[in-house]
């Protein structure tokens, strides 16, 4: 049986942990793609939250194998500490399996991240200072560490060596910090955690096929968004990965044949972390009262989320580049105190009108949304599970955003709860 794909459409943050579990219910297998633990993903689940970096958010469905791909760069320590956590609150992470292919972020990592940021000054990213793209950077550059080498001592202390060649001189010369002794640094990984990670290492991409030819459904789980991928994001203020649709074939080992359902997670408002463009940021009292009633706080990092109104330009890219199917709406209920809401429903770059994404920074930088006014339902819909149940307006504005985007919206999630949402549109 074929295969969905969840991915989040504007920067991150949009609810794709909770929708993911929501649509979990029927895979047998969850898979996250790519990213690290720069990701936090919410899961609100008879009233207890989970928030999770690594682990995919099928994990809480004793039905589900939750696997992280060779796409995911992964911080052993991180992991280990998400399993622990888990394992306390009596959820089975033993089911978890790990990617032999997936590139360790190590400390250095971390710290170049960090140092990295500092340098930039005021032109920083804003990175969560995880490590991811350095990471990724030496994965590209044929200097990555995999899990498969934790097994192979030699290997492993001899990788790492040659990866901190250059990097001790970086971290001491350049920014003028303590480097990292590499025997002291393998000796750390190879005695505390490759014994306890090594278990859930495997061929995931065996695994996956062996389930493909079982006819068994399975979802893909993006983490970030649409606008973070470093492609196609808002570039050069993205992560170092492609959250977008496509990579889910070559984060997981998957021919693009075995999809047939990708689903674009997208916030009825858009918050962004960290620098970049934002073109429908709410600078002002409306801003406070969606991070106020939207808790829009990182999971990760504790940052305070940017927030805007709803961007339709950005969804109509966000459904060219990922091929969606269908959108799951999430955070209808934080707009029920509006009186009146604005949907961005085109660009203004030098006087003229654009409903396209500009292809270029520059042009971006300069674009002033264009706003539709639609008045709001200043009413409690946390409590609404059918479609019936939602106020006139309500509905309007979800039809708007429908046809504004031109993508059926499938699921409206209105509240943080597993159970908080309704089917919408059959
Ligand atoms: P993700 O990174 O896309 O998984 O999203 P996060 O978990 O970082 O942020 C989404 C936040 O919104 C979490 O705190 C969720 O519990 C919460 N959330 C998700 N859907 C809804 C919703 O429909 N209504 C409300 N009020 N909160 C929601
Ligand atoms: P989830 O999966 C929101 C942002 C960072 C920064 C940029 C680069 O929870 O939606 P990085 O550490 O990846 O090099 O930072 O990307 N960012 C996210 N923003 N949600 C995320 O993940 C993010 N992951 C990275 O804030 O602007
Ligand atoms: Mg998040």
């Amino acid at each position: 049986m074929p295969a969905t794909i969840a991915v989040g459409t504007q920067w991150g943050d949009e609810g794709k942990g909770r929708v993911v579990d929501v649509v979990a219910k029927e895979s047998s297998i969850v898979v996250r793609y790519q990213g690290g633990h720069n990701a936090g993903h919410t899961l609100v689940v008879d009233g207890e939250t989970f928030a999770l970096q690594l682990i995919p958010s099928g994990i809480l469905y004793d039905h589900v194998t939750p696997v992280i791909a060779n796409g995911v760069v992964v911080d052993p320590i991180v992991l280990l500490a998400e399993i622990d956590s888990l394992e306390r609150k009596g959820v089975d992470c033993s089911r978890i399996k790990l990617s032999s292919h997936c590139h360790l972020v190590m400390p250095y990592h971390q710290a170049l991240d960090a140092l990295n940021e500092e340098r930039l000054g005021d032109s920083k990213i804003g990175t969560t200072k995880r490590g991811i793209g350095p990471a990724y950077s030496d994965k590209a550059a044929r200097l990555g560490v995999r899990m498969e080498h934790l097994a192979d001592p030699r290997t492993f202390r001899r990788m790492v060596e040659a990866a901190l060649l250059d990097k001790n001189h970086l971290i001491r010369e350049v920014h003028g910090h303590e480097g990292f002794d590499p025997a002291e640094l393998a000796e750390r990984f190879l005695d505390e955690l490759a014994p306890r990670v090594m278990p859930y290492v495997t061929d995931t991409v065996d695994l996956l096929h062996d389930a493909l030819g079982r006819g068994e459904r399975l979802l893909f789980e993006g983490a970030q968004a649409t606008f973070l991928d470093v492609d196609h994001g808002t570039y050069p203020f993205v992560t170092s990965s492609n959250p977008v649709a496509g990579f889910a074939s070559v984060g997981a080992g998957v021919g693009p044949g075995v999809f047939d359902r990708v689903v674009g997670i997208t916030k009825a408002y858009v918050t962004r972390v960290g620098s970049g463009p934002f073109i429908t940021e709410l600078e002002d009292e409306t801003g406070d009262i969606l991070v106020d009633r939207g808790r829009e706080y990182g999971v990760n990092t504790g940052r305070r989320r940017r927030p805007g109104w709803f961007d339709a330009v950005m969804g109509r890219h966000a459904a060219r580049l990922n091929g969606l199917t269908e959108l799951a709406l999430t955070k209808l209920d934080i707009l029920d105190t509006f009186e009146t809401i604005r949907v961005c429903v085109a660009y203004e770059v030098d006087g003229a009108q654009r409903r396209v994404m500009p292809d270029r920074f520059a042009d971006l930088e300069r674009a002033k949304p264009v706003y539709v006014e639609l008045p709001g339902w200043q009413e409690d819909i946390s409590g609404c599970t059918e479609l019936h149940q939602l106020p006139k307006r309500a509905l309007d504005y979800v039809k708007f955003l429908e046809h504004e985007v031109g993508v059926p919206i499938g699921l409206v999630c209105v509240g943080p709860g597993r159970e908080q949402y309704l089917q919408f549109g059959q």
